[in-house]
């Protein structure tokens, strides 16, 4: 049954893009799975879906036992159990977004079924449901939405070691196939993580795409290290802020840009100079930095060279085809430098995120939508009405 709350979007099937010759539409597959392979995640998420037999209801019931906290400690789940989740059957904006009973999923053998408690909304999100991420994402129908959730473990198949009924979880599905907005997923232990007991559910569901995004940029693509100049440009969005945070911690000088009502959190996660990019042509700094950050999608490679100085990174996060071969190709001739960020999620990366938390990571939420304003939530976090985190929670 679909919840419509005021529902006036288009229904019809939406016409397939047509690809005007044989040879273009193995050019775009080609390009579609080279780029589906890079955004798998290493080992952990990346994978197809575990292959063999879904547990039927009665022996799902008894897969938890496995330690003290057996079942009956969570309400039971079964197989035909409806539960909510949010889904879409075409591109478009948030219109397409309907809340829909779907069947609680069946885990299989190394997986688990998480009674989510909140889910975090990320540009990615609304790239894809709006089709801009199609060679990633693929177009069959119907999708989910959401990438990031925390929650509590409710089943875990008899391949599972890490995790227990009852514990408290935080961790993330398959970055362009999304699903988390919904009272239960299925994942396989690699994706997960114990939430600390010192942050919240919202928290918790705040951290894993942003804070691996962060985690992959400051220490893989840039490498950020002791006494580097960064600059981090749209430093108080959800990369940013981990970001400013991580490169602190490395070690680095850190020059965060921001809006006008930015500045006060920069400063208070640790940016040395925090610039408001109303007033300030980033582009015409007399500065030269080792780590130029972009995650406004607002500065180009071309503009970013004039400030690094000669042996320099440029890291943006906007994996275009044709962006991805031009960075290749500069990378060959310059000393300077141009990665693209494609989310590589990992579970020591989930594990160092769960590390941080307990280490004074700072974690801001700016706002908490119930899921039955999930239209509204991602209407105003797109439109940028929404600084920094913005969770869903489910219950
Ligand atoms: N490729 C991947 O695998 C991958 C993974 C994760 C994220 N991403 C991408 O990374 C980007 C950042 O993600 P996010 O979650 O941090 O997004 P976000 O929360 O929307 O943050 C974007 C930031 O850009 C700032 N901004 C807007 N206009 C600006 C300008 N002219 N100059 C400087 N800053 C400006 C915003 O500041 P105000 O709010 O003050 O306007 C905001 O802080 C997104 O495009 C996302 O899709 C890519």
């Amino acid at each position: 049954m679909e919840q419509r709350w005021g529902w006036r979007g288009p229904r019809a099937t939406p016409k397939r893009q047509k690809i005007s010759s044989i040879g273009q539409a193995r050019q775009c597959c080609r390009i579609g799975l080279f780029l589906r392979r890079l955004a798998l995640p290493f080992g952990v998420a990346a994978g197809p879906p575990l292959q063999g037999k879904s547990y039927p209801a009665a022996a799902k019931s008894r897969l938890p036992g496995r330690t003290g906290r057996g079942p009956g400690l969570l309400r039971p789940t079964k197989t035909s159990n409806p539960m909510r989740k949010v889904v879409y059957d075409q591109f478009g904006d948030e219109q397409v977004l309907a809340v829909r009973e779907q069947p609680t999923p069946a885990i299989e053998k190394n997986q688990l079924l998480i009674e989510v408690k909140a889910v975090s909304l990320n540009p990615l999100d609304w790239k894809v449901y709006r089709g801009e991420m199609k060679l990633m994402s693929g177009s069959k129908f119907p999708k989910g939405v959401g990438i990031d959730f925390s929650g509590v473990v409710a089943q875990a198949g008899p391949g599972v070691t890490r995790f227990r009924v009852g514990d408290a979880v935080f961790g993330l599905l398959e970055v362009f196939k999304g699903g988390a907005l919904a009272d239960y997923v299925a994942v396989t232990e690699a994706n997960l993580a114990l939430k600390p007991a010192s942050i919240s559910f919202e928290q918790a569901a705040a951290l894993p795409v942003t804070g691996l995004a962060a985690l992959q940029i400051v220490d893989q693509l840039a490498a950020v290290g002791k006494g580097d100049e960064v600059l981090i440009n749209g430093a108080t969005g959800g990369v940013g802020m981990f970001a400013v945070q991580l490169a602190k911690r490395r070690g680095a000088q850190v020059t965060a840009v921001t809006g006008p009502a930015g500045a006060t959190a920069a400063a208070a996660w640790g940016a040395d100079t925090v610039l408001d990019y109303t007033r300030q042509d980033v582009a015409q700094l007399p500065q030269r930095f080792n780590t130029i950050i972009d995650l406004s999608d607002k500065l180009s490679f071309a503009a970013a060279k004039k400030l690094l100085k000669p042996r320099a990174t440029f890291v943006s996060t906007l994996p275009s085809p044709l962006g991805l071969v031009l960075s290749f190709l500069r990378n060959l001739f310059s000393t300077k430098k141009h990665r693209i960020l494609i989310l590589k999620p990992t579970t020591e990366g989930l594990n160092t995120l769960a590390t941080l938390a307990q280490d004074q990571l700072q974690i801001p939420v700016e706002k908490v939508y119930p899921l039955v304003n999930v239209r509204q939530a991602y209407q105003e976090t797109s439109q940028g009405k929404v600084k920094g985190k913005a969770v869903v929670v489910l219950s």
